[in-house]
């Protein structure tokens, strides 16, 4: 089988914890990098946690390299109160002994794209990409592909208007739509549908492994605030996602469309206005429109499931 050379571009985050340690236990992919991004909480944090997550889950083959601490424009306003104060959940961790990469992610991002085809997976802020295009502007002709979650066609989770990813670096966003690299692009609209629920949390404590133990710990806190929030405890996995696409391909139904993100607004800014008329679209972006939410939840049981108890 030939595999999907990857690099998670990522502001773990409970969500996004999940959908790295899927790709990580996934045979499809090649995942050789973390670089990660201020987001959910600050970048120091969300960088031990890469750490924290490359070591439980194996693979200290995985590069880490830190990224932008701040988005373009504006100030960076993180989510603790969703992913707590450390980014995980607030459990106990020892002190990662995965080492960090001395380059900076965009240098990391460059090298590798240089070396062999490869395919971005973008589940934080999108300021390292386009940092990314803005350094060396020839990579949106060689990288194969990129998955974004973010975005909103019908309502944000920050405000009414803009999905936290897009919302918290809307001049990210724009640049790196604007930029000729395929995109597929998983929204609010598509992640709505893709759920773990108690049933799945008491499946992975189950497990016996420490990752199934650590998953069930990091996502109860996140099931309380979803509970909060939305009234019930059904948690939405938004990163994993875009993982899923990659592991199954056509799970996901998707349509060609063109996205253009909101910069200014009083009410709107990073807002995502997706356009579905077919004669405005150049087929360069999809957007993720439909997932059989049994599959899709299965398929991540499988993976986290393989691996080892101690
Ligand atoms: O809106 C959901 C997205 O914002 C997810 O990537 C979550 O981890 C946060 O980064
Ligand atoms: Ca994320």
């Amino acid at each position: 089988m030939a595999r999907t050379r990857v690099v998670i571009d990522t502001d773990p985050g409970v969500d996004d914890a999940i959908a790295i340690l899927v790709a990580l236990a996934s045979p499809e992919l090649d995942v050789v990098a973390l670089t990660t991004v201020a987001g959910n909480v600050d970048l120091e944090r969300t960088t031990r946690n890469a750490r924290r997550l490359v070591e439980l889950s194996g693979r200290s083959d995985v590069v880490v390299a830190a990224g932008c601490a701040a988005p373009l424009a504006g100030v960076a306003v993180h989510a603790s109160e969703v992913h707590g104060n450390d980014g995980l959940g607030d459990l106990e961790w020892d002190e990662p002994s995965v080492p960090l990469a001395k380059e900076h992610a965009v240098e990391v991002l460059r090298s590798l794209i240089e070396e062999e085809p490869l395919t971005i997976v973008a589940i934080g802020p999108l300021t390292n990409l386009a940092l990314l295009l803005e350094l060396y502007p020839d990579v949106e002709r060689r990288v194969e592909r990129v998955v974004i979650m973010g975005g909103a066609s019908f309502e944000g989770n920050v405000t009414p208007a803009a999905e936290f990813n897009i919302w918290f670096d809307p001049e990210a966003a724009e640049r790196v739509f604007a930029a000729a690299w395929p995109i597929t692009l998983m929204p609010l609209d598509l992640t709505h549908q893709a759920m773990f629920n108690d049933a799945d949390l008491a499946y992975l404590r189950e497990l016996g492994s420490d990752v199934g133990r650590r998953c069930a710990a990091m996502l109860e806190p996140y099931a309380a605030h979803h509970d909060q929030w939305y009234g019930q405890r059904d948690i939405i996995m938004h990163d994993a996602t875009a993982v899923y696409e990659l592991i199954e391909p056509g799970a996901i139904t998707t349509q060609a469309v063109s996205v253009t993100v909101e910069t200014g607004g009083q009410y709107s800014r990073g807002a995502t206005w997706i356009n579905r008329r077919r004669s405005q679209v150049d087929g360069r972006v999809r957007v993720g429109l439909s997932l059989d939410n049994e599959l899709f939840v299965a398929r991540l049981r499988e993976r986290l499931a393989t691996y080892p108890t101690p």
